[in-house]
């Protein structure tokens, strides 16, 4: 665990809240979204529900409902919030109970939760107007848990999938290039998220938790996944075909698989009054 320093969030511009056609593309592939993208921890899942003074939670941009199903196995009760209706369909269909909308217009109609969740979801909302929504519906003691993970490629892997997206898609306005600090790159990120809480005011002071884990992917496995990016979900078929084979020209370089080191990290930061 350690604190987030305040101020110091300067990351992409335009935010990629603002980015509306992007944010709510994922449900264009939710079958493919949901069986390839990785699950949290089930210590980062364990952590939260400790936190939680009980066990209703609200899943922000809930998508698939991958992690509302992982907070069911621990016993919650989970509400999702999704924008995009064929995410909200999947999630149905898998048992999650979802309400169409963006958290910023959500309507709670007066409802309370023990914990408020988003997992890869924060940055494509308002990070002040997702505080202030969140201190609506939030009970005293609950915990705000926003996360993410970060992939570090291989230091050889980072440069060879840097050169693809370079030369593929040398415009995109998202950050596409893994770097070998990506760790350091997604850190305004976080920051920004504490300081989106910070400025709303009635929660303690948002701390950072981190998980390491890794694992392993064929050639296959990765690019199963790859179009589920959100910089890659719009793309014509021509250029991420170009996309696919680059990636997989790197892995086939590397042996035809390789390990995947993640960091999964959420900024959490507990309701400490109501306004
Ligand atoms: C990368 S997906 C993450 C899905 C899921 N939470 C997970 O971890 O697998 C981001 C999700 O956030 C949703 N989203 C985008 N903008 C949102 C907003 N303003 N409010 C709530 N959800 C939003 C998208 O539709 C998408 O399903």
């Amino acid at each position: 665990m350690s604190t987030i320093p305040q101020g110091q969030s300067r990351p992409f511009e335009p935010a990629p809240h603002q980015h509306r056609q992007v944010a709510e593309s994922f449900g264009v592939d939710a079958e493919r979204y949901d069986r390839t993208r990785p699950r949290y921890p089930d210590v980062l899942v364990e952590a939260i529900v400790a936190a939680s003074p009980g066990p209703d939670v609200l899943d922000v941009g809930c998508g698939s409902g991958s992690e509302a199903r992982q907070f069911q196995a621990a016993g919650c009760r989970v509400l999702g919030v999704e924008p995009d209706a064929r995410m909200a369909d999947f999630a149905r269909r898998t048992g999650v109970q979802v309400e169409v909308a963006t958290f910023e217009a959500w309507d709670s109609t007066g409802r309370a939760f023990d914990a408020v969740i988003a997992g890869q979801t924060w940055h494509w909302i308002d990070p002040v107007a997702g505080a202030a929504k969140t201190a609506q519906v939030l009970r005293p003691g609950g915990p705000l848990a926003v996360f993410w993970h970060v992939d570090q490629p291989p230091p050889e892997l980072a440069d060879a999938f840097a050169a693809v997206y370079q030369r593929v898609l040398p415009d995109s306005p998202f950050n596409l290039q893994p770097t070998k600090q990506a760790l350091g790159g997604y850190q305004a990120l976080f920051t920004k998220a504490a300081d989106g809480i910070r400025k709303v005011g009635g929660f303690g002071d948002p701390e950072q938790w981190r998980f390491d884990w890794e694992r392993s992917y064929t050639r296959t496995e990765w690019l199963d996944q790859l179009p589920t990016s959100g910089a890659l979900t719009r793309l014509p078929s021509d250029k991420l075909a170009e996309v696919l084979e680059g990636v997989g020209a790197a892995i086939d370089a590397m042996g035809g698989g390789f390990t995947m080191p993640y960091t999964t990290v959420a900024v959490i930061a507990a309701r400490t009054s109501t306004t």
